[in-house]
């Protein structure tokens, strides 16, 4: 058996380079546009085929294994965010305002290693690999969807069409050497809301001939902590955060409206139904009994992440193998955190996996989206690793 470790460690000072040029130079969602250059020169470079502007931004290769045999798409993000870099490193961001503050800068130098790997054992793969490396899985960034829907919209899943799908993400939140690889939901479903009530403005003397919107708006906020906490069952999951609220202008004016806005986040289909409906009764009923009048707006920003079971068990039994000393991690409720992954494997089954990449001594241990994000590189190497494996132990 090929020793995907020793093949992948032997690349790291390339995946390490890469890695770091990404870092050095971030771009926003929808504008990866040098990193997209870099990657499609990279695959270029192999021999594998390339389609470039899928999803705008998006780069997609294809290498056909010497052998007929299902599609398998691997998909690697390549987004940063609008995040100023506080890490100090030497390779810090060059671009002020723009940060890798999620790994996306780790996973793209991955995609591209895993390649030159999956390149050099084509004549074993019964199959085709079509390398998906996505633009803005951060968000919108001012389109109508994001990238992995924007991507879909110009035809990943098909030309060939798509059977299966593997993609992972490094995780700050565990050390190096965990691996998580899980069977149903790892991500959760997100929505977005939007709330605006309107009262009656008035003196902050005279509240009684006023209707109050900020009172009304306060009691929203401590009624919708009921639907976790009384609505969900204790062993299910789910978020309700309201994160920004706004009314007034003066210390001596009781305001005409109040907003709102905030995100729903559940993993299993049944709780989001219950959710979404106890949020609307509760919101209405709420802001009624309080005379205010009431707009709600709730919007999908993605589903769950729901892992196949067959193909997540085939990606644990190829992890088993190639970690020995690791016992695997296969606990699903891992993170309320969102992934637009969750549009592509709606469509085709697919396997999500998360691979540690803190280093606490090394002070490499803040969270995803923080400042002073960074992780352990050598996560990148078992990363690979188990990518690669896990295509090879597919296409057989
Ligand atoms: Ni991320």
């Amino acid at each position: 058996m090929t020793d995907f470790m020793n093949e992948a460690r032997s690349l790291f000072n390339y995946t390490q380079t890469m890695r770091r040029d990404f870092h050095m130079h971030p771009e926003l969602g929808f504008h990866e546009v040098r990193t997209g250059g870099i990657v499609a020169k990279e695959l270029e470079a192999l021999g594998i085929e390339v389609t470039k502007g899928v999803g705008k931004t998006g780069v997609v290769g294809l290498l056909e294994g010497a052998k007929p045999g299902p599609t398998l798409l691997i998909r690697f993000d390549m987004d940063a965010l609008p995040i100023i870099e506080d890490t100090g490193a030497e390779y810090a961001s060059q671009t002020q305002g723009v940060m890798h503050a999620c790994g996306h800068d780790g996973h793209t130098a991955m995609g591209l290693t895993v390649a030159k790997i999956l390149h050099k054992h084509r004549e074993e793969l019964a199959g085709t690999v079509k390398f998906c490396f996505q633009p803005s899985e951060e968000g919108f960034n001012g389109e109508e969807v994001g990238g992995a829907e924007m991507m879909m919209r110009d035809g990943v899943l098909s030309g060939p069409n798509v059977d299966k799908t593997l993609s992972m993400h490094l995780w700050n939140e565990k050390p190096l050497g965990w691996v998580n690889v899980a069977r149903g939901p790892v991500m959760a479903g997100a929505e977005q809301f939007s709330i605006k009530l309107t009262g009656k403005g008035g003196h902050g003397a005279a509240p009684h001939v006023s209707v109050d919107p900020i009172v009304a708006a306060a009691q929203i906020v401590t009624a919708l902590q009921s639907i976790a906490s009384r609505n969900v069952a204790p062993l299910h999951a789910a978020v309700v955060s309201v994160t920004t609220l706004h009314s007034g202008t003066a210390f001596n004016i009781i305001p005409h409206t109040a907003e709102m806005t905030g995100t729903i986040r559940t993993f299993d289909l049944s709780v989001r139904k219950t959710v979404l409906e106890r949020f609307e009764q509760i919101v209405r009923g709420v802001a009624e009994s309080m005379g205010c009048t009431v707009e709600i707006k709730v919007e999908r920003v993605t589903p769950a992440v729901i892992n196949n079971d067959a193909v997540a068990t085939k990606v644990q039994d190829t992890a088993r193998r190639l970690f020995p000393e690791t016992e695997i991690d296969t606990a699903n409720y891992l993170t309320m955190g969102a992934e637009d992954m969750a549009f592509m494997q709606e469509k085709v089954d697919g396997c999500y996996f998360f691979i540690g990449s803190n280093n606490k001594e090394r002070h490499l241990d803040y969270g995803h989206h923080h400042p002073k994000f960074d992780f352990d590189e050598e996560a990148l190497i078992r990363g690979t690793a188990l990518m690669s494996a896990a295509v090879m132990d597919m296409l057989k």
